[in-house]
């Protein structure tokens, strides 16, 4: 079976979309299907780095390991490489749909809690500035995300 190719974007792919990947992953593994998985950032702040040490740490806590994940930032190729573009926030969303070639491009691109609450657009928020209980927030709305992605396209 082809697989799934679901990349996960948000800003400095160190926080959001690193434990946006590691959870798909963790449950495409665990559940015997076949999703590709990646992430990337809009930005190149933190490029080549391991995820932030708390988002880390809150996906351990959770059965999750993101420690072997890289930031890298988004290019236009993975336009190609991707079937679904999950974008963290509507700035992530703007910042992508504003590097798409065409409609195709476009409608790959997705807000991914679209998927627990359709159209309503709302973001992960970004936990970087924030305390340790952010951390798990986003864990728990992306893990409620993934489920849904799992749902329709496992
Ligand atoms: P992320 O969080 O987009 O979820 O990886 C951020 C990480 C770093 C910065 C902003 C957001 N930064 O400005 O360095």
């Amino acid at each position: 079976m082809v697989a799934m190719k679901v990349l996960m974007v948000c800003l400095g792919n160190i926080c959001r979309s690193p434990i946006a990947e590691g959870i798909l992953r963790e449950k495409s593994n665990n559940q015997g299907l076949s999703f590709e998985t990646d992430s990337a950032g809009t930005s190149s702040y933190h490029v080549g780095e391991a995820p932030d040490a708390r988002m880390r740490s809150t996906a351990k806590a959770n059965g999750v390991d993101i420690d072997d994940l890289r930031a890298r930032q988004f290019d236009v190729s993975d336009f190609d490489s991707f079937d679904i573009i999950y974008a963290m926030d509507t700035s992530n969303y703007n910042n992508i749909v504003a590097l798409a070639r065409d409609e195709n491009d476009k409608e790959k691109v997705k807000m991914i809690l679209n998927e627990i609450k359709p159209g309503a657009n709302e973001a992960v928020p970004d936990p970087y500035y924030g305390g340790d209980e952010g951390f798990q927030h986003v864990f728990d709305l992306l893990d409620a995300a993934t489920d849904k992605i799992i749902e329709k396209y496992g």
